[in-house]
């Protein structure tokens, strides 16, 4: 009955001992891991998370070397809009099959060189919004059926530093504008506009909205004549 005991024990620190040290040998091959499913909430600023949509394509962009023959500029960029801040009609033929995202997609999603239309496509800032054609219209005709007054209202001007060398504003409102590689970097971005530092990713770190205050203008009515 003692010897049996004595067995019984020794079979016990035994099992201890090993326990024990593979409970340390495996605890030292600890790595340190980052567990994402606790970080993804409120990971990010909401207003702010539509700058980071395209920050993969930073690096690519930052090494791309420019092609010039085809850069666009602000004229033709504002001569393709209605008004300033109206979706830019397609200046290119559509198939009429081709409606929707999936059409349009396969190319302004990402950008690139498109022989048959000799221009980098303009990236879209807004991907998600799919029923591209509720918005975007092709050009039927260059003029009004009637005469009327029309005019453009102005963008707003760039350049604008607190001093030389210091991060203009930006002058635009951010609605629909979150994705600011979309419009300011690689070779469909505007000349003027393009940014020579796309790798930065964190846009709004140095360069500030313009805190112009509006002014109500009220309710508007449309006068029937
Ligand atoms: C084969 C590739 C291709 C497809 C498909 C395509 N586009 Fe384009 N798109 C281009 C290119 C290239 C340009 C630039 C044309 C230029 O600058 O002359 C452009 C320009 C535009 C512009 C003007 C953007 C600006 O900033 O002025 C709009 C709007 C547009 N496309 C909308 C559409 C819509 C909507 C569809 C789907 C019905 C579509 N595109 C399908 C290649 C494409
Ligand atoms: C709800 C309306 C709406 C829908 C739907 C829409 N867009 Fe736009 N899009 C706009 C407006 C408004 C602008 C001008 C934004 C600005 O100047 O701030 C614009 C701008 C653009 C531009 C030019 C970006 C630049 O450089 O200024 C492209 C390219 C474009 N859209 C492509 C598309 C494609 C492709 C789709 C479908 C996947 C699409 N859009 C769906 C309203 C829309
Ligand atoms: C739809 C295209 C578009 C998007 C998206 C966009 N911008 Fe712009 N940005 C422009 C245009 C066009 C101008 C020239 C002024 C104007 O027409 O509003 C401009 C002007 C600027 C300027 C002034 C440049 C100078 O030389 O003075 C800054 C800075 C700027 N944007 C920063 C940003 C930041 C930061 C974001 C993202 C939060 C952003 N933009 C998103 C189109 C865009
Ligand atoms: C670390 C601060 C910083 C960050 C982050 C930053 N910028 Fe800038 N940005 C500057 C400064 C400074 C200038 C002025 C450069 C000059 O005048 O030589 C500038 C100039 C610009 C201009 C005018 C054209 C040019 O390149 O000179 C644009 C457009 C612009 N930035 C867009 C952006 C965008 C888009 C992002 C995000 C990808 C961004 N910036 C991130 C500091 C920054």
């Amino acid at each position: 009955m003692k010897r049996l005991f004595i067995i019984f024990l020794f079979v016990l620190l035994l099992g201890a001992t090993i326990g024990v040290w593979s409970y340390s040998y495996f605890e030292s091959l600890e790595e340190a891991t980052i567990e994402t499913s606790r970080i993804t909430e409120s990971s990010s600023i909401p207003s702010e998370s539509g700058m980071f949509e395209r920050s993969g394509f930073a690096m690519e962009y930052a090494i791309m070397p420019l092609d010039t023959d085809y850069q666009r500029n602000l004229k033709s960029y504002y001569d393709n809009r209605a008004f300033y801040g109206a979706p830019p009609t397609i200046p290119h033929h559509v198939e009429q099959s081709g409606i929707g995202s999936n059409a349009c997609l396969k190319c302004h999603e990402n950008g690139g060189f498109v022989d048959k239309f000799q221009a980098y496509t303009p990236v879209t800032p807004h991907p998600d919004k799919s029923n591209c054609v509720q918005c975007h219209v092709q050009v039927k005709s260059k003029s009004f059926f009637v005469p009327s007054g029309w005019a453009k209202n102005n963008a707003p001007s760039i350049g604008n530093q607190a001093l030389e060398g210091s991060p203009p504003i930006v002058p635009h409102p951010l609605q629909l504008r979150e994705n600011c590689l979309s419009c300011h970097a690689g070779p469909s971005a505007v000349k003027e506009i393009r940014t020579t530092h796309p790798d930065r990713i964190n846009c709004r770190q140095c360069h500030v909205i313009n805190q112009k205050k509006t002014v109500d203008i009220g309710t508007f009515k449309r006068e029937i004549k």
